[in-house]
């Protein structure tokens, strides 16, 4: 018998996760799929519990994400985001949490700009936290994301070359990639300047490929980063239109490829900058796809942090509301 793959109170890093665990967030994600596309977006799977949403940095796709996967399990939600709240008046991000917690919240999606501010609140509130992007840390639900993503269209993870093109150095999403694939067992490179790529990223069992033609060479999926200009002091790269010329992913470098390549991109994306339009809108790229994907992949993480039983998330997708 195969024991039961179980989580604890929070998901802060794909570092800290088991190749099972990983795989089960994936699994359970693939039925509340479905949900999404009913005319009713609705199960009663999280009715009762209250979620915060806790925002320090800006975010389109990962704070609405969550709101419409909390939504669509029923929970009661609230947003809160730096600007406009206490934060502004120099309240600390415990204090804040903590004041939320006097009014009975049960689960705390945080987002914010210093590394480690995620499993700093785990450690502080018996809330459940999940993390939606910590400073140059990691972004687990992204990589989760991805990793579902390439999994759909290439059936599975392991053994499949995935090289990540940009600014790894800066980068939450490639962190959480780089732990999420190698678990999975997928061959993982990162290709960008040598400024924008962290020394000794080889220790983690990546390869770091200098050119872009070598990384449409050798992989099979490119997830092509955003160059993380608010995270940058000057000096790492000459210029946008230097990188784009070295590094940027047309059709034209795409057409050279031995294979038709999976084009990830987490956003946003600086069109002209690291990926062209023809490519973004073109028929390799699963960006938007990314998307819908990551509120399935936020469902299942809730549903499982909140105590649902993968094997129940079938029946939890039949459940009505009434
Ligand atoms: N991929 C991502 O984290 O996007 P947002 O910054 O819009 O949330």
């Amino acid at each position: 018998m195969t024991a039961r793959v179980t989580f604890g109170k929070d998901l802060t890093d794909l570092e800290g996760l088991s190749a099972d665990q990983i795989r089960t967030i994936l699994d359970v994600a693939e039925p509340f799929k479905e949900i999404s596309e009913r005319p009713i977006k609705k199960v009663p799977a999280l009715r009762g519990k209250t979620i915060v949403n806790l925002f320090y940095e800006p975010s389109t796709r990962t704070r609405v994400s969550f709101e419409f996967a909390e939504k669509r399990l029923s929970a009661d939600t609230v947003n809160i985001s730096g600007v406009g709240s206490s934060v502004q008046k120099g309240e600390s991000l415990v204090d804040t949490a903590r004041n939320l917690e006097a009014m009975r919240i049960d689960m705390v999606v945080v987002r914010h700009g210093s590394s480690g501010a995620a499993q700093f609140l785990a450690d502080r509130i018996p809330s459940n936290v999940i993390n939606g992007g910590d400073g140059q840390h990691e972004h687990p639900t992204q990589g989760l994301l991805d990793m579902l993503t390439i999994r759909d269209h290439l059936g599975s993870i392991e053994g499949r070359r995935v090289c990540i093109v940009g600014d790894i150095l800066h980068s939450r999403v490639a962190r959480s990639n780089i732990w999420g694939l190698l678990k999975l067992g997928a061959e993982v490179a990162v290709c960008g300047p040598p400024t924008l790529i962290p020394p000794g990223i080889e220790a983690l069992g990546v390869g770091v490929l200098k050119r872009v033609e070598e990384a449409i060479e050798w992989a099979e999926v490119l997830n092509v980063l955003r160059l993380q200009l608010e995270r940058m002091e000057a000096g790492y790269i000459p210029s946008l239109r230097e990188y784009n010329r070295f590094f940027g992913i047309s059709v034209a470098r795409l057409e050279k490829a031995p294979r038709d390549i999976l084009i990830l991109h987490p956003g946003p994306m600086n069109r002209g900058v690291e990926i062209d339009s023809h490519v973004a809108d073109g028929p390799h790229s699963v960006i938007l796809q990314q998307v819908t994907n990551g509120v399935a992949v936020r469902m299942a993480v809730l549903y499982l942090l909140a105590g649902g039983r993968p094997e129940r998330a079938e029946a939890a997708k039949k459940e009505s509301r009434e």
